[in-house]
């Protein structure tokens, strides 16, 4: 039994208990060596027997303790003391991003933005370092006293084998914020993170979340199955691009989301440009050269390409009645016969 005052591995004197989860306690607790107060991450006894488990459990821990971001909770130290096992990181004081979005039932959009362009931060900074997430969701969201975001559990998800689950009974608690292709059980990539952060970003603007069954299998099939509810109809003033980011987001087809968390954190707003992209399949003989109207990365599409304009408009008028387009842009590395991944300029 661990109480307050109870030392771990002769370096941590545990102070409270933060919170109790599914797989875990979280306690606060100070570091002997120097005094500093971390968040003790203590594994429940019914996954400490699982050696397979905690093989994968302690090599995650031991991934994720090398990567160091102003977004991501910081992992110091992991290991055991007889069957505790136990992962010290950064304490985050303040409330995860659940607790925040009940407390103002929902988020303005621009509040919204800045915390997935956050999240979207310390996805591509662990993506490039071979880490995915997997379980991206408000409570792993953590808020600072300032406001900023710390995403926690890097990796964790994924020593949680399904086999770990189903042995030991446990259900997942995040599946609401499962990708389609997690509730499959398929291959897992880094989309999955731009999936469960779509669904993130749902449940912040319109205060409730995409896909909710009358079970957890329920739910998971309505992920794989069902198409998602416009954001605006929840929140009518929602503005319209930050409806084609989530909708985008939320793509049943990894291929047609985002194809990276930069990607996503670009379509967040910029100064004087408004925008969001998505794939569009165009009618035969859509041209497969460039556009003539090039500006930086982008290629503007003008006369030539009135279909791209065309496909665009009617591709997004099916996920949208009413669209105030200004302007299209298709990137040129991204045409392909049949499809163009588009941006669209919405004022
Ligand atoms: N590093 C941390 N600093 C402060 N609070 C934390 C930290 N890590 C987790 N917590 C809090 O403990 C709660 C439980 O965490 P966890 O056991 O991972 O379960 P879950 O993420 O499913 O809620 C989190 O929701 C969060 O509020
Ligand atoms: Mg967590």
């Amino acid at each position: 039994m661990i109480a307050a005052g109870s030392m771990v591995a002769g370096r941590y004197e545990i102070l409270d208990r933060i919170s109790e989860g599914g797989m875990a306690t979280v306690f606060r607790a100070r570091r002997l060596e120097d005094g500093g107060i971390v968040a003790l991450k203590i594994l429940r006894e019914q996954f400490a027997s699982d050696v397979e488990f905690i093989t994968r459990f302690e090599r995650e821990a031991r991934a994720v303790s090398e990567l160091i971001h102003p977004h991501m909770v910081r992992v110091y130290d992991s290991g055991a003391d007889g069957n505790v096992h136990f992962i010290a990181m950064e304490y985050v004081e303040g409330e995860n991003l659940k607790e925040y979005i009940r407390r103002h039932s929902r988020l303005e959009a621009p509040r919204a933005l800045e915390i997935a362009a956050q999240v979207c931060d310390a996805l591509e900074y662990a993506h490039a370092h071979g880490i995915v997430h997997r379980d991206i969701k408000p409570q792993n969201i953590l808020l600072t006293r300032e406001g900023r975001v710390k995403v926690t559990d890097f990796g964790i998800a994924r020593a949680m084998s399904s086999a770990t689950i189903t042995q030991t009974g446990t259900v997942l608690g995040s599946v609401q914020y499962l990708s389609p292709e997690q509730a499959r059980g398929a291959a897992v990539g880094p989309s999955t993170d731009i999936y469960s952060l779509g669904v993130v970003l749902f449940e912040m603007v319109t205060g409730t979340l995409p896909f909710e069954g009358d079970s957890p299998i329920a739910t998971a099939l309505a992920h794989v199955n069902q198409t998602p509810p416009p954001p605006r109809g929840l929140a009518p003033a929602l503005p319209v691009r930050v409806e084609g980011i989530i909708l985008f987001a939320l793509a049943k087809s990894p291929s047609r989301r985002y194809r990276t968390p930069g990607e996503m954190r670009q379509a967040t707003p910029r100064k004087g440009i408004e925008a969001s992209f998505f794939t569009c399949s165009t009618p035969r003989g859509f041209p497969s050269s460039r556009p003539p109207f090039t500006a930086g990365r982008w290629s503007f599409s003008r006369a030539k390409s009135a279909s791209t304009l065309a496909a665009a408009t009617a591709s997004f008028a099916m996920t949208r009645p009413v669209c105030p387009l200004s302007g299209v842009a298709t990137r040129p590395d991204s045409f392909t016969a049949r499809s163009a991944r588009v941006f669209l300029i919405t004022t």
